[in-house]
């Protein structure tokens, strides 16, 4: 059983009466190690609704979701504030990589690895070397004393993946990953994930509607309206 993550049955939606949205509904997903899943479908379809929910950081109206074979949410005894809830499930299983980058602008590319391991408790005796060997996996091992606005889009992407792998979390998601990125530069951030997968043993996750991001893949589904078709 590789499975890491699992949503079962996901329901979601904003506003309420006459305004209400459905934004994820009746939603199953599964994504295992090794394994890069891509979802598609138009703006507006859900995807970015969903992958928070996948991710811990939204917490859906109805379903569960699955972490390793426990019900981490919609369980019965899951009880109590999700802003509690929430951060303390997200910690150590997931990294998370956006469109925009989300970089410190006044950190260089070692110091924004390395603010996210003091975050999550690492040693800081040996958080420079760990945040070098994080930007040595993603390729920019040359580039770690460089800040965001010396580097270009696709190494500012590359310093998100590396603080995205800090404390080594088993899934990774990628919201829109390639977005702000010229062609060539998303098909490489596109190779890297891949190897992410398929190297590191990682479970991910991409969010996208750019077709190029197919190839990539080890498997596809569409959203539409909130619901998944394979
Ligand atoms: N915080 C929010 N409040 C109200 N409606 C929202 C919110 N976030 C998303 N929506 C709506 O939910 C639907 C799905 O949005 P989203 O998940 O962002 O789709 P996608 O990422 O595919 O563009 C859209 O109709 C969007 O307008
Ligand atoms: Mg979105």
């Amino acid at each position: 059983m590789n499975t890491v993550l699992e949503v079962k049955d996901v329901n979601m939606f904003y506003g309420s009466g006459d305004n209400k949205i459905v934004a994820v509904d009746s939603a199953s997903l599964a994504v295992k190690r090794h394994e890069l899943l891509l979802i598609m479908g138009p703006s507006g379809s859900g995807k970015t609704t969903l992958l928070s929910i996948m991710g811990c950081i939204l917490y859906p109206n109805s379903g569960q979701v699955i972490i390793k074979g426990q019900v981490v949410i919609g369980s019965n005894q899951a009880t109590g504030n999700p802003d509690r809830i929430l951060p303390h499930i997200r910690k150590g299983n997931f990294g998370f990589v956006f469109q925009s980058f989300n970089l410190f602008p006044f950190l260089n590319a070692a110091e924004n690895v390395e603010f996210v391991l003091r975050i999550k408790g690492h040693n800081r005796g040996k958080i420079r070397q760990e945040a070098l060997g994080l930007l040595k996996k993603v390729g920019l091992e040359n580039r770690a004393g460089a800040y965001p606005s010396d580097l270009s889009g696709g190494q500012k992407q590359r310093v998100a993946f590396a603080r995205a792998l800090a404390g080594d979390p088993p899934i990774i998601l990628a919201d829109e990953p390639t977005a702000s990125l010229d062609s060539k530069t998303g098909l490489e951030v596109l190779g890297l994930l891949k190897l992410l997968a398929e190297e590191y043993g990682k479970a991910i996750v991409i969010v996208s509607h750019d077709p190029k991001a197919k190839a990539f893949a080890h498997r596809v589904v569409y959203i539409e309206d909130g619901r998944i078709r394979s």
